[in-house]
């Protein structure tokens, strides 16, 4: 902790933690450090618990567990569960969008469907003719939600109809060569639970297979059809500019933060955060108005979607948050809503409410949906009564106990494949920069934070030497909020831009670093990556691009890393994944997938250094560019 509080980049962090610290608030990094030393073969991936004959640990002495599995197959086996988590996590809020599209186009859910053109796009991606079909938006939108909740849960061997209508030609052929085109996300999780049970799957390199079975669920359904259901029903982003950081929290008005990962119960919030007899009510208890927060991926694609919701903070340091004391209710929804906020929510007046069954938690106040979605109509009567809430919790905010540290910085988000290629004037004279060397590759910088690594300097020093060597930088979710605080998302940053990045975006007043908002936007930078390559007639394996996630730590960022390497692209991180205890693994993800996928998994500890092997890697991959005029 001491260490963060020295180098963590920004300074309304460090202020808070000292202020914290004064207070006796117990955070995340407190618990880090007392967890230290962490355990060497959970660090390691050998250790096993998979049956009640256990658990296991591989030592030089005992080479084996019980069942007589080794390293290798129990180190392919934890990693594979994570990867089946990190599948069903995405999944799991994917459905629930996915739900709520068949509910709009059904008349059930009674909510516009506002993404009119994606939803024209991703139906005629999967052959579904409107105009022959005389098909009115809503039953269009039905039929996209279908394919999508088929994509989600089939059953029956059949081909997953989203990878094959989206995914590039090359790719899918690739994975068809390797066997692992997927049944659906529901079944590659179903069968990574069954194989890594006892007695079943012994084979390293089988289970390696499973993984990349899963990664192509992950990144089809779980994320892609997710992308797809949230942009039909909600809409596309809008670019925009929004103040972030602790300085955008106004004390003088009632404040609403937003947590967590669907936008169902987010959107009704924002909703009814403008509601006149609700503002009315918070002026007439004194406050100036009703102000939103963002917290982590819930809270970014509110801001997208709508402006005027302020990003403050990602999973990690909600707890920061909290701290201020100026937080009149805090809204989580599901996933990275880390349980440790309630000890620093109960030292305030804050209420917290959970709004999914999936995801509760003791001491909250819970409004949510029914598991079956029975209710998802009232998610606008929930949504009055959760602001209210708020307004009513307002005058018992204690001054005295408010603490604001004074950082504030403007940042332009909503970057999305359409904008930009709007923006060009065409995918091919972004591609053009690219080519001619200006613009040397493009990496998506994103993922988790964790404390196993300085929080957010990782992400911030990685930038600082993509930028400097003219890499444009795409960011999204967790990892995007150093970028937004710390003004690496105003055009003013192309200062610390090389100047060919410069001469490339100057013109056009953009940022370096282009916010594409939650983590499930990933979808976004693979649409970029994939343009810009169709543009140049290359295949990505040959494009300078590349995936980041340097402070990785969940399920889900597994996935995010495997997804991009199924699409050849090489993934770095700062932080390893738990496959020390085995050579075999280990090998198969930093090397072997290069002649399976044409991309590996590297892993420096030094962001520094990491940066500088992104350079590298990125500049031999321009190689493949010098065939075009
Ligand atoms: Fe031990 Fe094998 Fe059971 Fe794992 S599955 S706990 S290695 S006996
Ligand atoms: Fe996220």
């Amino acid at each position: 902790k001491e260490q963060v509080m020295a180098q963590t980049p920004d300074p309304g962090v460090r202020a808070m933690l000292a202020h914290l610290e004064a207070q006796g608030v117990e955070t995340l990094f407190d618990r880090f450090d007392a967890q230290k030393p962490q355990c060497g073969f959970g660090l390691a991936g050998t250790c096993c618990r998979h049956c009640n004959m256990g658990p296991c640990r591989i030592t030089e002495k005992s080479p084996h567990g019980v069942c007589g599995a080794g390293a290798d197959v129990i180190v392919a086996r934890n990693l594979l569960r994570w990867m089946a988590a990190g599948v069903s996590a995405h999944g799991a809020r994917g459905r629930e969008v996915m739900l709520a599209l068949k509910a709009a186009a059904e008349g059930r859910f009674s909510r516009p469907i506002a993404g009119v053109e994606k939803v024209r796009a991703a139906a005629r991606s999967f052959g579904i003719d409107e105009v022959e079909a005389e098909l009115s938006l809503e039953q269009l939108a039905g039929r996209v939600a279908d394919q999508l909740l088929e994509d989600l849960s089939r059953t029956v061997p059949g081909p997953h109809q989203t990878l094959a209508a989206m995914a590039p030609p090359e790719r899918v052929a690739r994975w068809r060569e390797l066997g692992i085109l997927p049944i659906s996300a529901y079944h590659e999780v179903f069968e990574a639970l069954h194989r890594t049970g006892t007695g079943t799957d012994g084979d390293w390199r089988n289970l390696m297979t499973q993984l990349l079975r899963c990664g192509l669920a992950f990144a089809w359904s779980s994320v892609v059809g997710s992308a797809i259901a949230m942009d039909s029903l909600y809409g596309p982003p809008a670019r925009q500019r929004i103040a972030a950081n602790f300085g955008a929290l106004k004390p003088e008005t009632v404040n609403i933060a937003i947590h967590g990962h669907s936008p169902v119960m987010a959107s009704a919030i924002v909703q009814a955060a403008e509601s006149p007899e609700l503002v009315e009510r918070a002026m007439a208890l004194g406050a100036e108005g009703i102000r939103l927060y963002g917290i982590c991926c819930s809270g970014l694609s509110s801001m997208y979607r709508y402006g005027a919701v302020h990003p403050l903070s990602n999973a990690v340091g909600a707890e920061l948050i909290l701290g201020t004391g100026a937080l009149d209710l805090w809204v989580a929804d599901m996933q990275d809503v880390l349980p440790g906020i309630m000890n620093v929510a109960e030292c305030f007046h804050t209420i917290v409410v959970t709004t999914s069954d999936s995801c509760r938690l003791p001491g909250a106040v819970h409004i949510g949906f029914s598991a079956d979605h029975a209710n998802l109509d009232q998610a606008g009567a929930m949504a009055q009564r959760i602001v209210a809430m708020a307004v009513e919790n307002f005058p018992r905010r204690r001054a005295a106990n408010v603490f604001i540290p004074e950082t504030s910085i403007d940042a332009e988000i909503g970057f999305s494949v359409e904008n930009l290629v709007a923006e060009f004037g065409g995918a091919a004279a972004l591609a053009e920069h690219i080519r001619a060397g200006r613009i040397r590759g493009i990496v998506n910088l994103v993922g988790c934070n964790n404390p196993k690594v300085v929080y957010e300097k990782a992400i911030k020093d990685v930038a600082d030497v993509l930028l400097a060597n003219d890499i444009l930088v795409l960011t999204n979710g967790c990892a995007s909020f150093p970028l937004l605080k710390l003004g690496y998302c105003l055009p003013e940053a192309l200062e610390k831009a090389g100047p060919g990045l410069r001469a490339a975006l100057a013109d056009k007043k953009l940022p370096p670093v282009w916010h594409m908002g939650e983590c499930l936007d990933n979808a976004r930078a693979s649409g970029l990556f994939r343009a810009l390559a169709d543009a140049l007639g290359l295949p990505l394996t040959q494009m300078p691009f590349a995936f980041a996630s340097p402070e990785w730590s969940n399920e889900k960022g597994l996935g995010a890393a495997l997804s991009f390497r199924l699409m050849g692209l090489n993934s770095y991180h700062c932080v390893p994944a738990p496959v020390f205890g085995s050579d075999k693994v280990r090998r198969f993800l930093e090397e072997e997938t290069q002649e399976l996928l044409g991309s590996i998994m590297v892993v420096v500890a030094d962001p520094v250094e990491l940066g500088e092997r992104i350079v590298k890697d990125l500049e031999e991959r321009r190689g493949g560019l010098d065939c075009l005029e």
